[in-house]
């Protein structure tokens, strides 16, 4: 008998009890409780981080991954409870199916692996071996995931309070998703997810803004973007203006850079200096930035920062050098929210010098992907005065590529196509994937990964860019779909999402050359992971610099603002698709503030005060504060320099990438090495096109 004494065990079992999960982190880890047969056991389960090439680890049908350690103690010898001889630990859904064996366990840490689950549990129970493939034993200890803590009452509980008082407010023609009087148009109904009745007759606390047919005067139909290539020295006329889109056989007035959906593609050669002539022809004021390029300070197209902003009718010249290869993009850095949701933004491709940088493909396909929140009665209007959708950001209900509702491409069978993926949308993430195509990780926002990897999908946060190249093997039809596991907060249910963005047609003849051999190989970028190497002296050492991401949530109305708040539940680590429209709409920029706090001073967005020379390495570290009020993910994108992501969460990223732009999950810690090769003000920021007009921004000093 290897049983410890009672007392000892209870002594033990008190300890860990006490220690539990810290709260910081109650995303990310479950108290295991023991069986009432069995009180002395006690344990806990930590969701550890799945490194992966993107932002987060989900699975391709969007269920997000734990690494699963389990710290038991308490389990008293198996022997003493039966024919047993050991404790095997299990995972499964709420319905007990499917049973998910992790594996033998026993008192001490012990990592078991990896689920998929939205909701799940982990049961420990004493078995007769560890060979067992089904569940017969006593259960000694189990513990639900944070997501099955919130509950079907709690939002139902909260607006019963407020029925009265909210229903009263009557939506007029509003309810059927017409343009009521005051000219806002609602938003529509989440699919799949009940619209709470109590919020009806709210509105955003600004005036709606549309692109004003009158003094747009005859905006032409917009056509599909088009390639330019440019030389060194070259000069491209760009000019923002009013076209009319036609989306889902409806027409919309929206904005375009040269009358195209989306800008021009810029193609250069890498080192090369363009010159963009810019001309504004919207109603607002804008300036144009060139997002993730290392360019001169003062082209960086940030009004207030680098430029004063370029009012209606006037022009900016803009130097643009491009010294890394790959994939950025362009857009306007004044009101995000509007501009670039009305269709401002494009591609630049920078040829790499090295003809061998990527490896070989058929063909490069170049998309851009993006949302639209279009009602009944059109284009739901933005906010002149402050963004609306200050909370989560503006989701769309129509997902684009491109600018079109239904992507098509014809290829080959065998055919390597490298896609360059850009998110060009305000807020949502994609978790993108082709069914039955083969498809490789090569390439994000400045460049090759150190080493290639398969994957079977892409997950794509705000402005983040990421090369894969997708091998279609077999004839017939393959479609390019978005899945994600959309929270539906009244009910506590996730419920699966599907869109098919697109659809790729594979033709019987075979394609020429064939690439399959080039392709069934993983490349090592040594020239990539030799570069990375030399900055390896700085992955171990302490932050230099902390910032908190965080929100203030000002003067929000009842019954809004309860829902709002509800730390005390479960926030998902992303909010894929915007489950409660309503309330996210009408909480506007003057109701909420997002927040970047430097940790070390207290200071938070434009009051910090950062300064740095040419040639510092900061270890810095973003954490995505989990209790605030409201928690959401955050894309923070820096400009004007590069970033490698060391560790998330504790794990080391096996497989590093200059990045500009990465996603933080609610409630996830990160360190990154930022090189500060450039010198100028430059911003960094959340780019979530809401959160940054609510405030999520700051701007610091490379002398
Ligand atoms: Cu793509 Cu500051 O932005
Ligand atoms: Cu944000």
């Amino acid at each position: 008998m290897l049983a410890l004494p009672a007392a000892l065990a209870a002594g033990a079992s008190a300890a860990w009890a006490q220690r539990g999960c810290p709260p910081r982190d109650d995303l990310y880890c479950m108290e295991l409780v023991a069986t009432p047969a069995f009180p002395a056991a006690t344990g806990i389960a930590r969701l550890g981080w799945v490194p992966t090439p993107f932002g987060v680890a989900v699975t391709p049908e969007g269920e997000h991954l734990y690494d699963l350690t389990l710290t038991l103690d308490g389990l008293p010898d198996p022997r003493t409870l039966g024919p047993y001889f050991t404790y095997v630990a299990w995972a499964t859904t709420p319905v007990l199916r499917p049973m998910l064996k992790l594996g033998d366990v026993r008192n001490g840490v012990a990592r078991v692996g990896r689920v998929g689950f939205n909701k799940f549990l982990i049961l420990v129970s004493a078995e007769p071996s560890a060979a067992v493939r089904d569940r017969s034993g006593p259960l000694v200890l189990r513990g639900a995931s944070p997501s099955m803590r919130l509950q079907p009452h709690d939002l139902p509980i909260l607006l019963a309070a407020a029925g009265g008082h909210a229903e009263t407010q009557s939506r007029g023609d509003a309810a059927h998703g017409r343009k009521s009087s005051d000219g806002w148009v609602p938003p529509p109904m989440h699919p799949g997810v009940p619209m709470l009745p109590g919020l009806m007759g709210f509105r955003p606390q600004a005036t709606p803004f549309l692109p004003d047919p009158g003094a747009a005067g005859v905006a032409s139909p917009a056509i599909p973007h088009r390639f330019i290539r440019l030389n060194d020295g070259d000069t491209l006329r760009l000019e923002a203006g009013p076209v009319t889109r036609t989306i889902l056989g409806r027409s919309y007035l929206m904005y375009g850079f040269n009358g195209q959906y989306p800008g021009p593609v810029v193609e250069v050669a890498q080192r090369a200096t363009i010159v963009v002539d810019f001309v504004n022809r919207t109603a607002l004021p804008t300036a144009v930035h060139w997002h993730g390029v290392r360019l001169d300070n003062r082209f960086d197209g940030v009004p207030h920062v680098t430029q004063e902003p370029v009012a209606p009718g006037e022009r900016f010249v803009y130097h643009v050098h491009f010294p890394d290869a790959g994939i950025y993009w362009y857009h306007p850095h004044h009101r995000e929210d509007i501009q670039q949701d009305l269709g401002l933004y494009g591609n630049l491709f920078v040829r790499p010098t090295d003809p061998d940088y990527f490896a070989p493909a058929h063909r490069d396909e170049i998309l851009m992907l993006d949302d639209l929140l279009i009602g009944e009665a059109g284009l739901v209007p933005y906010g002149l005065e402050a963004a609306t959708h200050a909370l989560n950001g503006r989701f769309g209900n129509v997902l684009l590529v491109n600018g079109e509702p239904r992507y098509e491409l014809e290829v080959r069978r065998g055919e390597v196509i490298r896609f360059f993926l850009t998110n060009a949308s305000s807020t949502r993430v994609f978790n993108l994937s082709f069914p039955d195509a083969r498809m490789k990780i090569v390439g994000s926002d400045l460049g090759n990964y150190e080493r290639e990897e398969w994957t079977e999908n892409v997950v794509i946060a705000p402005a983040e860019r990421y090369i894969v190249d997708v091998r279609f093997e077999s004839a017939g039809r393959v479609p390019l779909v978005n899945r994600v596991h959309a929270l539906d907060k009244v009910f506590g249910n996730f419920v699966a999402l599907v869109d098919t963005l697109g659809l790729v047609r594979v033709a019987r003849r075979p394609a020429r050359p064939d690439l399959s051999a080039g392709f069934d190989h993983l490349r090592e970028n040594d020239d990539v992971a030799a570069e990375i190497a030399r900055y390896r002296v700085h992955f171990d050492r302490p932050p230099d610099r902390e910032l908190e991401l965080t929100v203030r949530l000002g003067d929000i109305p009842f019954p809004i603002d309860p829902l709002v708040r509800m730390d005390s539940l479960y926030f998902h680590p992303v909010e894929w698709s915007g489950t409660m429209p309503e309330m996210n709409w009408v909480t506007t920029a003057r109701q909420v503030r997002w927040v970047v706090r430097d940790v070390a001073t207290g200071a938070e967005n434009d009051a910090i005060d950062w300064r740095f020379h040419v040639g510092d390495l900061v270890r810095l570290r973003l954490r995505n504060q989990r209790h605030a009020g409201h928690a959401m993910q955050h894309p923070i994108h820096i400009h004007g320099q590069r970033f490698l992501v060391l560790s998330v969460n504790g794990v080391a990223n096996p497989n590093r990438v200059w990045k500009d732009t990465v996603l933080l999950p609610v409630g996830v810690t990160a360190e990154l090495l930022v090189e500060l090769s450039n010198p100028g003000r430059w911003m960094l920021h959340c780019h979530i096109a809401e959160h940054l007009s609510a405030g999520m921004a700051m701007v610091f000093e490379v002398s």
